[in-house]
């Protein structure tokens, strides 16, 4: 069995820093999302591995993901020159995975339980695709469902406006070879994209073996900033250990899980887990309240900050307010005059979103 990571895209929703960078790689916990998904496939035992990438991103996410030697497996980069759907995705990817049966794994996706039971299921069963499902509140929003009392899916229905059920397509699909026969019948959607339910639906009619696999924890669809943070919550709830390998001084106070990386410096902090401080950052008179990611170089001073996520090189100075529920970009710059600031003095990016509450 293969597995083919989709890390293209355009990633409009999570503007501005999908100007500059890769979604897939903006850290959950100070680790990029991509290697989750990469690490709970080699975890299912499949080390053959195809990641999609995009002309815009694609060398960022090769240079930071390397030939997956550090997780176990063989990486092949597969270019897709344009975001023109899940299953264009797979027909760009058909040489590198032929006749194999695969897991598809969408890049900005967590999932909570590993893929053991599925590729079981899938091959138990031997089936031609089995889809991931998980219960939402609102299945308007995704690709939803109908499936009958053995676990067979009878129909599925991208963003339906009355939805037949509340099960939501969660970023796990199983294929045979078969899908790419499917895929080769399908057009392209009233939005231009070749849909990966379309060629799900063409098997449905086809009468082949699809079947649902119930996800029992968590999903979590990283698209999004408030997404992001949800993640970046349950992440740190669930795997933050606490492991100090930085500087703390004798005034700084440390509760909680708190994980702080080598040759970090903390001077008169507060700081209360689960929260995850990278290497060589400054923190100093700065109160870190719980869901919290701090990446590498971060420099924090007469800062209070809770559950929120700065990427790398990323500065705040002498900010009075708490900062809340925030995302901050690599080597952003936020300072204040150390009085009360009488004025507030911006240069902020296309789709920059600044909420003074
Ligand atoms: P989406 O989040 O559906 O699409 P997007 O990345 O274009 O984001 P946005 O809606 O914010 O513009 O894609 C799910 C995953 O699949 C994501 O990791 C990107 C990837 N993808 C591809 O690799 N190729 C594609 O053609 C598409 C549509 C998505």
């Amino acid at each position: 069995m293969k597995a083919l990571i989709l890390s293209g895209g355009k990633g409009t929703r999570l503007r501005p820093l999908t100007y500059t960078g890769a979604k897939q790689l903006v850290p959950v916990a100070n680790k990029p999302i991509l290697w989750y998904g990469l690490e709970a496939i080699v975890a299912a035992g499949i080390h053959e591995i195809g990641i999609i990438i995009s002309p815009e991103t694609g060398a960022e996410v090769k240079a930071k993901t390397g030939n997956g030697d550090r997780f176990g497996a063989q990486i092949t980069y597969i270019l897709q020159e344009q975001p023109a759907g899940l299953a264009h995705a797979v027909k760009v990817a058909q040489p590198f995975l032929g006749d194999a049966p695969f897991v598809m794994y969408l890049g900005d996706n967590l999932v909570q339980g590993g893929l053991h039971d599925l590729v079981d299921q899938f091959k138990r069963k031997t089936l031609d695709a089995l889809t991931l499902l998980c219960p939402v509140a609102n299945p308007s929003a995704f690709g939803v469902a109908r499936v009958d009392a053995e676990g067979r899916i009878l129909q599925l229905i991208e963003k339906p406006q009355q939805p037949p059920s509340n099960l939501a397509l969660v970023g796990v699909y199983l294929f045979s070879k078969a899908i790419h026969e499917a895929i080769a019948h399908i057009q392209p959607s009233a939005r231009g994209e070749l849909e990966i339910t379309d060629a799900i639906q063409q098997l449905i009619d086809w009468q082949r073996p699809v079947e649902a696999h119930q996800l029992t924890g968590w999903w979590l669809d990283t698209g999004k900033k408030d997404d992001l943070l949800e993640a970046n919550r349950v992440i740190l709830d669930t795997c933050t250990v606490a492991c100090n390998q930085g500087e703390v001084d004798a005034r700084s106070q440390i509760s909680g899980r708190v994980h702080i990386g080598q040759g970090s410096k903390i001077i008169n902090c507060t700081i209360r887990g689960p929260v995850v401080i990278g290497e060589n950052c400054h923190l100093e008179n700065c109160f870190v309240g719980p869901y919290s990611s701090i990446s590498d170089h971060v420099s924090l001073i007469n800062v209070d900050i809770e559950h929120s996520v700065l990427l790398q090189g990323a500065r705040v100075t002498n900010v009075q307010q708490r900062i809340v529920d925030s995302l901050i970009g690599r080597r952003a710059h936020i300072k204040a005059a150390p009085q009360r600031p009488q004025a507030l003095r911006f240069m902020v990016g296309d789709d920059s979103q600044i909420e003074l509450v």
